[in-house]
């Protein structure tokens, strides 16, 4: 596609019937990401999410065998070294994952060559990291310094050369996110990194106000399905309550 100069349009799906219905409306690439743990789990962040829990959500969404492409997210210390990461990497295939992504560059690209020599096609993921959250102290937007920039640059080229298929931008600032996509073959898909990108990944939840509590500044919901389901489940509640006679 960005051979083609089609910009790709992805989201994040969990289960049947979101996979099916982003499917139907022609999304091309579905991730089941580790977002899973906020938007569906009720965990404070990505950082509890287990290999259980992805494979699970994985299956459900396989089952609705997709034409999208279906990715799963390798969670947090399910890649720590090498012999792991192809061990995980590969359960979350054989759950029905068609490739695999994890958050990191050159300190992770061990586990990323071994990865894609094992034949599974990976996705990398730079930027702002939700798996280090913790660590760094909030969310926030990457490559305002210089040092960032520059890190950034050479960790997109070092996954592209060890063979990942695209690469996840998430909150990297707009211009260094466009120097990044003009600067290797594969694909960039952003998530709060400017219009520059080669496509576009959103958690679906945020994109159709299915998850009021907290949305990103950087996505403004097409419809606000939390206001309608209240609506729907209020006026049947009072058909309940009060049944008109
Ligand atoms: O976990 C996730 O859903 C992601 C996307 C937001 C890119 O990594």
């Amino acid at each position: 596609m960005k051979a083609r100069g089609e910009k790709i349009a992805a989201l994040t799906a969990y289960d049947y019937p979101m996979a099916k219905l982003l499917d139907e409306a022609g999304v091309p690439l579905l991730l089941v990401g580790d977002s899973l743990g906020m938007v569906v789990l009720g965990y404070p962040d990505t950082t509890h999410v287990t290999m259980a829990e992805m494979e699970h959500h994985i299956r459900a969404v396989a089952r609705a065998k997709t034409n999208a492409l279906v990715g799963g997210d390798l969670p947090f210390k399910s890649y720590e070294d090498v012999d792991g990461a192809v061990a995980n990497a590969k359960q979350l295939i054989a759950a029905g994952a068609e490739f695999v992504k994890a958050e990191g560059g050159v300190e992770i690209l061990p586990q990323v060559r071994a990865i894609i020599a094992a034949g599974i096609p990976f996705c990398g993921h730079l930027g702002m990291l939700p798996q280090h959250v913790l660590e760094e102290g909030g969310y926030k937007i990457k490559g305002k310094q210089d040092a960032e920039h520059q890190k950034l640059l050479n960790d997109a080229k070092a996954l592209s050369d060890a063979g990942a298929f695209g690469i996840v931008l998430e909150l990297v600032t707009p211009p260094v996110a466009k120097e990044i996509s003009e600067s290797i073959s594969i694909p960039t898909i952003g998530i709060g990194s400017g219009v520059d990108c080669d496509g576009q990944i959103l958690v679906t939840q945020d994109l159709i106000g299915a998850f009021p509590w907290f949305t990103p500044r950087f996505v403004k919901p097409k419809v606000n399905c939390a206001r309608e389901i209240k609506s729907a489940v209020t006026t049947w509640k009072s058909s309940v309550v009060a049944p008109e006679k």
